[in-house]
């Protein structure tokens, strides 16, 4: 008889160096947070015992990383270490220029400033929150085709992050000339860490190309949207991550990406094109604000992780346990009921805080509500993605234009917190959620004009 394979899917690496993690009392955390207005953004890290609040730069580098990091070549022009990234990049995504940028939001910047959006539309699956406001700072309306399923958070469809096909042929026809590019975010960060299939990055290349509009991916998480390709989409599983990877990139004309994810790495982004004179503009525009092409905004030393990043984050171990470790979460919390984006995303688990705290109204701010209540539990910091984040005052109503769901993102740091850290944040979970009826809601005191979730102060409405 075979021995069976083990079912526990395991933390593919051991620890060589370790973080103390804070430890706060209850009557702590009140004080932390009413000093911080209300609003976990304002958190110190020394008050945060689990940080849930973003996958973005939060992850742990590998050995072979610090390794490369220490022969990093700080030179300023013709780094050997941007050599090196090239030849990877090149490797993964076949693009003929590639552009380091000192993060993800930069890239989305310079290239559409080099588009010149002004008057134009981008359509896309759904705009991260930093891609729309730069679309829109830019004078262009960011336009949301995702398919009917990726807004309904009951849905099990495969691939949420799908664009809708029909919808995005139909805007290509009727606005053509208005229309700057085509993005598809993979994975779908704003629609639930959703994937996109292959079938769908294909067919939305294919409408792009034949209208003659460039087709750009947002790749921030493009690891984890390959893999859920390799689970998930039919005659995909014999594909390696990598494989199908090369081919996601192989259909556009270009990606942004903040290498803060999938990079592996703390800091970093890379704007890579086809075009040479689009690549010529945003050279032009690297230079002014972010640095020499070959440094981009980023230390050698950063160039070189990034280059041992990009390999070693399609590994098909190190991404079954990414992707398990988040669904070890999601089938905690929804064994004991609570509403979940489904299914179980790349990065991140999604709480329906709307559908938790039916009590509250959407502009009382339910997913702040049950921010606020997990911290004060358990000093777990998640964050909220509903109407604090995409709402904006309206006179007319008298009250916030809302967002159209209530959610609380819990997003997973790669390589960072074990299994005893999840089974840990699921008892935080469900005694918040046991309390859900004293939850209070929260009216906004103060917020900027721009990305107000940053910096907005609350007060609970008692
Ligand atoms: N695109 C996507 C899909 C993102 O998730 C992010 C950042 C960006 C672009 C911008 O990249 O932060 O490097 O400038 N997302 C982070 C998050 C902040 O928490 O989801 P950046």
């Amino acid at each position: 008889m075979q021995p069976q394979a083990p079912r526990t899917i395991i933390e593919p690496f051991r620890i060589k160096s370790v973080e103390p993690l804070p430890l706060t009392t209850a009557a702590q955390r009140r004080q932390f947070l009413q000093r911080a207005s209300f609003n976990p953004f304002l958190l110190r890290s020394r008050e945060i015992t689990i940080d849930l609040l973003t996958d973005s730069g939060t992850g742990a580098m590998s050995a072979a990383q610090w390794a490369a990091m220490m022969t990093g070549d700080e030179t300023y022009a013709g780094s050997e270490s941007f050599y090196q990234l090239e030849r990877v990049v090149r490797e993964l995504t076949g693009m003929r220029h590639v552009i380091p940028t000192h993060q993800g939001r930069a890239s989305e910047h310079i290239l559409f400033a080099a588009l010149d959006l002004r008057g134009k539309i981008v359509l896309a699956n759904s705009h991260f929150d930093t891609t729309r406001a730069n679309v829109e700072y830019l004078g262009a309306e960011a336009r949301d085709l995702v398919i009917e399923e990726g807004r309904n958070p009951r849905s099990e469809h495969p691939f949420k992050g799908n664009i809708d096909l029909a919808r995005l042929e139909a805007a290509l026809e009727s606005e053509g000339a208005r229309t700057a590019c085509v993005l598809l975010t993979v994975t779908n960060n704003t629609g639930g860490g959703q994937p996109v299939s292959l079938e769908n990055l294909r067919g939305a290349s294919q409408l792009a190309r034949k209208h003659g509009k460039p087709f750009f991916l947002d790749a921030a998480r493009f690891a984890e949207n390959a893999w859920f390709i390799h689970e998930r989409e039919p005659g995909q599983s014999s594909r390696a991550p990598r494989e199908i990877a090369q081919e996601m990139f192989r259909l556009a004309d270009g990606f942004t990406m903040s290498a803060k994810k999938d990079g592996l790495v703390n800091i970093g982004g890379l704007l890579c094109l086809n075009s040479d004179e689009l690549a010529d503009k945003a050279r032009s525009l690297l230079i002014l604000t972010e640095g020499f092409p070959t440094y981009g905004g980023l230390a050698g030393r950063d160039l070189a992780a990034l280059a041992v990043g990009l390999e070693e984050v399609t590994d098909p171990d190190y991404l079954r346990y990414r992707v398990a470790s988040v669904r070890y979460l999601y089938d905690i919390l929804d064994r004991a009921g609570i509403p979940l984006m489904r299914p179980s995303g790349g990065h991140a688990v999604y709480i329906d805080a709307g559908n938790l705290y039916p009590h509250l109204k959407p502009w009382e701010l339910p997913g702040v509500s049950l921010c606020n209540e997990l911290y004060l539990e358990g000093g777990v910091r998640g964050v909220e993605i509903g109407t604090l984040m995409f709402g904006h005052p309206d006179p007319a109503l008298g009250h916030d234009r809302c967002a159209a769901l209530e959610l609380v993102r819990l997003a997973f740091p790669r390589r960072t917190y074990t299994q005893s850290h999840v089974d840990w944040l699921g008892e935080i979970v469900l005694s918040a959620a046991a309390r859900r009826d004293a939850a209070p809601g929260y009216r906004i005191t103060r917020q900027g004009a721009v990305l107000r979730a940053f910096t907005a102060e609350l007060q609970p409405l008692v």
